[in-house]
This record gives C-alpha cells, structure tokens and sequence, in this order.
C-alpha cells in the first residue's frame, strides 16, 4: 500500500519523534494534539519535551513543510495513534482483598471518536498506545465502525507496540524491530508497509491482540526482575552482604542476568503497564501484582533508609539529588524519586531536590531548587535518587566543598569506588548490608 498523508494523533515522546520521522522521509503528516500548549509551542518551532536530536530533526521536518501540527485531525491516508494510557489514582479495583490500578483508555476512546469523521474506504488505522489486551479489536474497532465502515474490509486496524528507549528515541525508531499486529492479514500488511517508510530493523507481522501482549510482556517481565532484585537488595541488607557485590558476582554465571536495585520503579510504562495485565485477569496475575506491590513499596526503604542514618527524620534537612525516574532523562511521571521526597517530607523532613533535566520542575508538595549548590547547601544529609551522569561524577572533593552534610545515602550506586570516608562523609548504600 502506498500512503501520501498520515495524521498522527498524540505529540508527545512517541508521536512527535514517529511524526517529524515520518515528515523527513516524504510523507505529507499531520500532527494533532488536544494541548493547546503543545501546539502553541510547536507552531512557534520550540519543543515542549526533551529529547536528544529532536529538535533538528523536528525543525527539518516542519522547514520542508511535510509536518504541520493542529488542534484537530483531517482526513489522511493513515492515522496513528499514540496518546497516554495512564493508570487512574484513585479508582482502583479489587480481587481477593488485594486492590489494583486501572487503565484510563480516556484519551484512546476520544482520540478514535475524532478519526470517526475523516474515516474513509481502504484507510489504515494504527494504535501505538501500549494498552490493555484486546483493546484494538473490543475498544478501537467498535468506535471505527461508527463510521457505517467495515473494519477488516472496508478499512484497515492495527496495533504497533512501541518500544524506544527515551533518549535514544529517534535512533531506536528507525534501527528496533517492530511488531505489528492486525485485525486481519491484510491489515498487518498495510502497517507493515507504512512502517517501512523509515524502520531499518525488522518489522514483524502478527495480530492485534498478540502485538498488545508483547509490550505488556515486555515491560512486565522488567517489572518483575526488578521486584526480584530489590528483594534480593532487602535480604542482603538483612544478611550483612552487599548486594551490588552479590549481583556482580551472581551474573557471572552465563545464563544469569540479574537486575539492579533501586528505589522503585516509575516512568509511563513499566510502572503501569503490569497493572494491564493485572485488571484484565487479576485470578491469573499473582506474581505480576506482588512484583508491583514490591516496587511500589521500594521508596519507603529509602525512607527507613534515611531513618537508619539520620536517627530521627523529624527536623532534618535532606537535599535530594534527581527526581526523574531514571537517570539521564527529564520525564518525571510515576518517578519513585519523588515519592520518596514526599515521604521523607511526610516523616518530618525539610527536603530540598533538585533534578538537573527539569530545574523547574513544578511537582505538587515538593520544594524543587534550580542548582545543586542550592540544594546542597545546609543539608544534613544527601541522598541520590537518581543516576544521572552528572551526579555520579561528582567526587567527594567537590561535595565536601558544596555542604555541611557528611552523611550520604546512594539509593543507585552511583557513588560506589570514590574514597568518601577519606573526606569525611560516611556512605550508606541501598542494598549494602555491610
Ligand atoms: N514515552 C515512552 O518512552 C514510551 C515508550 C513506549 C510506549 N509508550 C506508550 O506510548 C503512548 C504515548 O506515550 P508518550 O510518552 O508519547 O505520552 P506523552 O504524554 O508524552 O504524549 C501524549 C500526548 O498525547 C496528547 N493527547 C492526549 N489525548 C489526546 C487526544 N485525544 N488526541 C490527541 N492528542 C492527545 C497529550 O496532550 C500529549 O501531548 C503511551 O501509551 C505510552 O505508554 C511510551
């Protein structure tokens, strides 16, 4: 199938680098966002999120005139879809006593209603948004068929997991294998030959629902070799052994490869998507829930953490170093790092934080300074939350210079092989039980 126009639905960390990939490689793309503050920012050619070499590759896309954005979509050739599919905060759901998160398909139902309209005979539509199984088929099939189209012959569905690395987004989108699942043959086909346009690695076809369960299996199988990992941080700890010394040395071993401590899990996707699988089939996801519970629970370690160095949390100053939810990277959401700076706070604490990628960082309850002199100053004690370069080559030299504290808490071990008693700081490390 050939496609002229495609009109891409969500501008966020997934649709604006696909959009601007799809624009420099010919294609005629609209880009659609119900934020007006998204649109605004990209007509005046500034971007409203980080993310290395988007911004050249945006700017050639939008100078060649191939990439407009809008408030609303237009009929197309193709449309995509790759809006959020959080989790709700406050609606939970319940199997034996045990509550779980629920997937808000909020933005995915509005999204579809808006194609509805511009729908026309012989279009592809593809579902990016890593979402529940048989979304595509129970969810964005009925709402197309409004349209009085048939899916499957009059028109084409599929599901494309996405599976960048942020960061590395624009790179990973040409050279990563792409799944692409459809509601029929004939649609996996049509995905596959719009994707082609710029995916270099291989691009495999399959159904919707399988495609849908590979990202979820994906990134639940991360969840859960973390969960592991921070339980091994925990016996460790209670067993006097290092822990990071103990994962070393454990994957040695060839077919071993354990993953690393920390204090939690956050981000849009192995923080949420588990919990797919989990309100889809709560009688069959035991592991899969107790792996999120356990990563859930990582920042009040941090916090008993904090207790063991400080004695008391109450009245104490605490500078906060990161509040991304990995390193290296200014996305905040579902960050375990600011969960951990809300309860430190909660136990008594005067925490300051500061995160390097977002100085402006406007999260609700917590005290976000711009620098890490501001945040240094006056501490009690340092805890990295976070293992961005910046802060792990920070030398003990350098920190003694900027605070009072002399205590330090690694959460990440980022700080692993530096001489700190020789400054005078005592280091804690999570998952140290020596
Ligand atoms: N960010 C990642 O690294 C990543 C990786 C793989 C998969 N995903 C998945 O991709 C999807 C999108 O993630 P993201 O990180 O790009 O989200 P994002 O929050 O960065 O961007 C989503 C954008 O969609 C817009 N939006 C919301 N409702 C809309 C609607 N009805 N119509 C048009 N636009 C709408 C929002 O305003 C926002 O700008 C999610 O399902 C996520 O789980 C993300």
């Amino acid at each position: 199938m050939k496609f002229n126009k495609i009109c891409i639905l969500g501008l966020g960390y997934i649709g604006l680098p696909t959009a601007s990939m799809f624009a420099t490689h010919g294609m005629e793309v609209l880009g659609v966002d119900v934020n007006p503050h998204v649109i605004d920012t990209l007509q005046a050619g500034q971007l409203h999120i980080h993310e290395p070499g988007l911004g050249e590759v945006m700017g050639q896309a939008a100078r060649s005139g191939k990439l407009r954005v809008a408030a609303a979509p237009e009929a197309a050739d193709a449309f995509l879809i790759a809006v959020p599919t959080p989790f709700y905060e406050h609606d939970l759901g319940e199997y034996n006593g045990q509550p779980y998160k629920k997937a808000d398909m909020r933005a995915v139902t509005s999204a579809t209603q808006a194609i509805v309209p511009h729908l026309r005979p012989g279009n592809l539509v593809v579902l990016e948004s890593t979402s529940p199984p048989r979304t595509t088929v129970d969810l964005l099939v009925p709402i197309l068929e409004k349209s009085g189209l048939k899916a499957g012959s009059d028109f084409y569905v599929a599901y494309s997991p996405e599976r960048v690395l942020p960061g590395q987004i624009l790179r990973e989108l040409v050279e990563n294998a792409r799944v692409i699942g459809g509601i029929t043959p004939a649609s996996a086909q049509a995905g596959c030959d719009l994707y082609a346009a710029f995916v270099r690695g291989q691009i495999i076809q399959t159904d919707a629902t399988t495609a849908e369960m590979v990202k979820l299996m994906e990134n639940t199988s991360r969840d859960v070799n973390i969960a592991i990992a921070n339980e091994f941080s925990r016996l460790a700890e209670r067993f006097g052994v290092d822990v990071w010394e103990a994962i070393r040395l454990a994957n040695l071993h060839p077919r071993v490869k354990i993953f690393s401590p920390g204090p939690g899990v956050g981000g849009h996707c192995i923080s949420v998507d588990p919990w797919f699988f989990v309100e889809s089939a709560p009688e069959l996801s035991a592991l899969i829930l107790k792996a999120r519970q356990v990563n859930d629970s990582q920042p009040h370690w941090v916090v008993e953490k904090a207790r063991q160095a400080l004695g008391t949390l109450a009245g104490k100053k605490i500078a906060a170093l990161g509040l991304a939810y990995k390193p290296d990277v200014d996305d905040l959401r579902e960050s375990p790092a600011a969960e951990a700076v809300i309860l430190l706070q909660q136990e008594g604490a005067t925490v300051k934080a500061f995160e390097p990628f977002k100085p402006q960082a406007g999260l609700d309850g917590i005290q976000a300074v711009a620098t890490l002199k501001e945040v240094l100053a006056e501490a009690d004690l340092v805890v990295l939350l976070v293992n961005h370069t910046e802060f792990r080559a920070l030398t003990p030299a350098t920190l003694a210079a900027l605070t009072p504290a002399r205590l330090l808490l690694d959460t990440v071990n980022g700080w692993d092989g530096q001489d700190w008693p020789s400054a005078g700081f005592r280091l804690l490390r999570l998952g140290d039980g020596k």
